[in-house]
């Protein structure tokens, strides 16, 4: 349901979303002339029948029939509510929403997540006062061990978390903020007598920030190597969840852009070292594999990310599952040489700057690491080298252009001793595979429309001016004076061209504006009428359809005046008998006698 959010929110939150944009990030689109093409992410498929249409900002999938706006993708795939999903995208976008728009859930969950940021923001700003206190000693001495800069500290917000129980708890209740709500947002914890003490104590203070720079949580480290864990986070609330987020993304945001590229690390201390040393574009995953949502917040900035991790870690089973996952999303994957045993921050400091340079021309793209990989743990039988294969056909496939590909398959054949012919077609075979899928799909795609289609004859002809005007908005004259609403008699269509007709202006038809007015099921109407090709003749098809829905009105009129006519026979009505007549020879008069409206002749 559209709520009641105003159409004009809904407009504007449209008009600043970029729908390719958006729907890149959760599918790997390629550009096929006009439109954008991949898999489809409401059903299983092994070959394109997705489309997003940058001119129409809509999708449409050939092989399930979904499509809509931005809004309705989000919903889909994010299985949210209507108002859910417009205050994702406005916020997205930056947009304002005023609370009357949302519904009391809604409302409440907003206020919360606005708590959550005041709350974490007060903290920070405490943690990172505490850093420069006395009490902060312990931390500032640690930092310097390390070889961090105040500088890049206070860059970071970097804080400490006095050790005794309770002093963020008393400044928060200064401020009116309970314990209860301390608890509720990560910042204290309850000790089995009932009593709440701050979570963190005693620790130096990494705050996570959203790609905006809004406090979101914190990392806290053990100041030294005996307390345990080393790292305490901030616990997974409905405010925070660290699949969703990147330390550092806000800081490196500018540099990614402007590098072209990400560097994924694995630590904060990772993250930090490498913007010390000038190499910005450094974002940290926070402890975790990586996630779908790290790779759409990456995709806003770049479509290459290189990994950095030790080299242990880049090729554990976890890891390379999260780079296939980044692969699946559209980014370009390439793996950095760390040393063996090192970490960036490490090998940074030990081997220099210069080192992370060659490091970084260096590294190698996600199919040759892989290959290497299991290239390390042998590969002497054909078994075991049908076994790599297995595993990095998909790498290979999704890479999106031929040269790519034949690159791929290059390094397969020449790091596995496989043939080029035995690499090529179990290539062709999985692509072909899914091509095999993909035809059913479209066939039973085909039949359904089909049928839905020719039901009608006269639903299809209004259905047709629909689709023409939504292309041609200016034909909207003829339409108009061949009888507008009348020639609607399906209630939807009627509904539909009247709400086209209140916002054509001039000769423009703006899709957002459309959108915003129509219902859910007006909405399916008019994307798979979108999803249909432009015609080639619209002018000349215009008329056909307009001749077919007159044709029929002349028929069903003349029906039933010789259903009156033989009443008033009956009856012996000899002037109603005359009058009936004398408006059935009109009618067939202003027919013209050349179409009946059996048939339009024209193709669709
Ligand atoms: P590491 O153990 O590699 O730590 O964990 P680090 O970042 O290199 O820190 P230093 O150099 O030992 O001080 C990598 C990341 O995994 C998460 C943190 O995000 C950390 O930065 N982690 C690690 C935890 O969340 N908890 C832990 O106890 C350990
Ligand atoms: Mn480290």
């Amino acid at each position: 349901m559209r709520g009641s959010a105003s159409g004009e929110l809904i407009e504007t939150v449209l008009d600043q979303t970029d729908i390719v944009v958006l729907i890149g990030e959760y599918v790997r689109l390629v550009k096929k002339g006009q439109r954008y093409t991949g898999l489809c992410p409401f059903h299983q498929e092994r070959t394109p029948s997705f489309t997003v249409s940058p001119e129409k900002q809509f999708f449409y999938c050939f092989g399930c029939g979904t499509g809509g706006d931005a809004l309705k993708f989000i919903m889909l795939r994010e299985n949210l509510t209507f108002p859910e999903a417009l205050r994702k995208l406005a916020e997205r976008a930056g947009v304002k929403i005023p609370e009357v728009n949302l519904d009391p859930g809604a409302q409440l969950r907003r206020r919360e997540q606005e708590d959550a940021w005041e709350i974490n923001k007060t903290a920070a700003a405490f943690y990172a006062s505490q850093l420069k206190e006395k009490v902060g000693e312990p931390a500032r001495l640690y930092l310097e061990k390390r070889g961090i800069t105040a500088e890049v500290a206070s860059k970071f917000g970097l804080g400490y978390a006095p050790s005794q129980k309770d002093t963020l708890l008393r400044l928060l209740k200064e401020r009116k903020i309970s314990g209860e709500e301390a608890l509720r947002y990560g910042l204290a914890m309850r000790l089995e007598r009932g009593e709440l003490i701050d979570r963190f104590r005693g620790r130096l203070i990494f705050p996570i920030t959203d790609a905006r720079g809004r406090v979101v949580g914190f990392g806290g480290r053990a100041l030294d190597d005996v307390a345990q864990p080393k790292y305490l986070n901030s616990p997974e609330t409905p405010y925070f969840n660290k699949r969703e987020f990147l330390y550092a993304l806000h800081q490196a945001r500018d540099a990614i852009r402007s590098a072209g590229a990400a560097v994924i690390v694995e630590g904060y201390l990772d993250a930090i070292t490498a913007h010390q040393f000038g190499f910005c574009n450094v974002v940290a995953s926070l402890g975790t594999s990586l996630t779908r949502e790290q790779a759409r917040l990456l995709l806003r900035c770049t479509g290459t990310v290189l990994i950095a991790y030790d080299n242990d870690a880049a090729g554990t089973a976890a890891t390379l599952r999260g780079l296939d996952l980044l692969q699946e999303t559209g980014l370009k994957i390439r793996v950095m040489g760390v040393p063996r045993g090192k970490d960036p921050d490490e090998f940074l400091r030990t081997a220099g700057p210069e080192a992370w340079e060659v490091a970084v021309a260096g590294a190698v793209p996600l199919v040759e690491f892989k290959v290497l990989h299991f290239a390390g743990k042998g590969l002497d039988t054909a078994a075991a080298k049908m076994a790599v294969l297995q595993a990095i056909i998909p790498n290979l496939a999704l890479l999106p252009t031929i040269a790519e590909r034949e690159e791929g398959i290059r390094t397969v054949v020449q790091l596995t001793g496989l043939s080029w012919d035995t690499v090529r077609s179990e290539l062709d075979r999985f692509i072909e595979k899914g091509q095999k899928n993909w035809l059913n799909n479209s066939k039973s795609a085909k039949n359904k429309h089909n049928i839905e289609n020719t039901a009608d004859a006269r639903k299809k002809a209004e259905a047709g001016i629909i689709k023409l005007l939504l292309d041609r908005p200016d034909l909207a004259g003829h339409v108009d004076s061949a009888g507008g609403t009348e020639l609607f008699v399906d209630e939807r269509h009627r509904q539909i061209y009247l709400k086209i007709q209140g916002i054509i202006a001039g000769r423009a038809l703006r899709l957002p504006a459309l959108f915003s007015r129509l219902d859910e099921t007006e909405k399916e109407t008019v994307v798979s009428l979108l999803s249909q090709e432009a015609c080639e003749r619209p002018e000349s098809v215009l008329k056909d359809y307009i001749g077919l829905i007159q044709a029929r009105k002349r028929r069903e009129q003349r029906q039933e005046l010789l259903v009156a006519l033989k009443a008033a026979e009956a009856a012996g009505d000899n002037l109603r008998t005359e009058q009936l007549l004398q408006n059935l020879r009109s009618l067939t008069e202003r027919k013209g006698g050349t179409n009946d409206g059996r048939d339009a002749g024209h193709r669709d």
